[in-house]
């Protein structure tokens, strides 16, 4: 460790060699014979405690506490024969004051005890900060908890609300469908028939997976957060969605490529969470294509390793990196209906769609990640395959 430096600041120059050479066993020094030469010395080499005369040809010693930079905490003992001055160096900020003749022990005693005084203070301090970035961290975890906390009881309450107008609707879409069948019957051959049951269909499989929604929410609540995974094919669940995603008229332009595996894919999971991470990640991609008419989605679906790997790509544009790294936190969303003068309305997104996507994928022992680059953007969902050592 450096030796201490203390700064000895005194015009008549047999005291300033007589404290030098007091001072100069146990500290490293540096002297001045004037107010100005001292001040510099302060800025140019930071010493770490002051011995101070009060009379110099250019200032008082008062003078020269007062214009030091503020901010850096610097002991200066004063050096003093008369009573009255011992009291106002105490009053304009020095710490302490030793008298001439000098008594050599005295003195560093003396400064020993407020450079001690000085590195406790600072130590303090050093802890004050360490304290201080501990605290904001945890208050940082505080609040993403509350966060989450709030969102969980949200899902909970809206979710025990949803499942009556959803019973009403399911009801009446199998009524519909029953009486368009009948309808049929008397009047086959009638396009709009035909594309009332179809849109019945959307609706029933939109509505049941609802319905498997609300089931797994309500069994993961009852469960404290743990879905009740099952194996099911991801083939099938993929193709399943496909269908349903490509009768759905915000998409069916934009799909293009789409390669599933003819073969089964073993895969733990909620069935109706996988489908809903497909399609978040399948609705994100036609809204980046919206002013892209040569916008395509693609799909893939392969095996790696002990993972099974699902590929949505579109080639819209890049995602900026400001953005991408917040485009998974709860309530972000860049989608803005644009009024008409030009400025940002409401949110038409909600900006849960990826928050809740990576909840299912991780609560599924898997993990979802992106890349985006001139080419377009391509969101990677990976998930353990059945039977295997990383299987959940
Ligand atoms: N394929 C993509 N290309 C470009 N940006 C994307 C893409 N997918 C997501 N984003 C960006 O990520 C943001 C968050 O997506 P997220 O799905 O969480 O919410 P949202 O789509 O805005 O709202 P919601 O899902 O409720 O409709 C989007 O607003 C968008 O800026
Ligand atoms: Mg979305």
């Amino acid at each position: 460790m450096q030796p201490e430096t203390v700064l000895i600041v005194d015009d008549d120059i047999v005291s300033l060699s007589v404290l030098e050479n007091i001072v100069k066993n146990s500290y490293a020094t540096l002297t001045a014979q004037s107010g100005t030469a001292a001040l510099e010395l302060i800025e140019s080499h930071c010493p770490d405690l002051v011995l101070l005369d009060i009379n110099l040809p250019d200032m008082s010693g008062f003078d020269v506490i007062a214009r030091k930079r503020e901010g850096v905490f610097l002991p200066f003992i004063f050096m003093t024969a008369s009573t009255e001055d011992k009291v106002r160096a105490f009053m304009e900020g020095g710490v302490d004051y030793i008298t001439k003749p000098f008594d050599p022990d005295e003195v560093v005693a003396r400064i020993e005890t407020h450079l001690r005084i000085k590195r406790e203070l600072s130590e303090l301090s050093s802890d004050n900060l360490k304290l201080s970035e501990i605290v904001q961290g945890q208050t940082r975890e505080l609040i993403t908890a509350e966060r989450h906390s709030a969102f969980s009881l949200m899902i909970q309450g809206i979710v025990h609300n949803l499942r009556n107008p959803l019973t009403s609707a399911m009801g009446a879409a199998d009524i519909v469908r029953k009486n368009t069948e009948k309808l049929r019957e008397k009047m086959p051959y009638l396009v709009e028939i035909e594309k009332i049951l179809k849109y019945t269909y959307i609706i029933k499989k939109s509505t049941m997976t609802l319905n498997e929604m609300i089931d797994a929410m309500m069994t993961r609540s009852r469960q404290g957060n743990r879905s009740q995974l099952m194996v099911q094919d991801l083939s099938q669940i993929i193709r399943e969605e496909m269908d349903f995603l490509r009768a759905s008229s915000r998409i069916k332009t934009k799909l293009g490529l789409v390669q599933i595996s003819p073969y089964a894919i073993p895969v733990r999971m909620v069935s109706a969470e996988i489908a809903q991470v497909i399609e978040n990640l399948v609705h994100n991609a036609a809204d980046a294509l919206i002013d892209s008419p040569e916008g395509r989605i693609d799909i893939t679906m392969e095996k790696e390793g002990d993972l099974v790997k699902i590929a949505v790509e579109n080639n819209g544009p890049s995602i900026p990196e400001q953005i991408k790294e917040k485009i998974f936190e709860p309530f972000f969303t860049t989608k803005h209906r644009w009024n008409q003068e030009g400025g940002k309305d409401k949110p038409i997104g909600t900006g849960l769609g990826l928050y809740t996507s990576r909840d299912i994928i991780q609560r599924h022992g898997g993990s979802i990640t992106l890349v985006s680059g001139d080419w377009g953007t391509r969101f990677t969902v990976s998930l353990p395959l059945a039977g295997t050592s990383k299987a959940a």
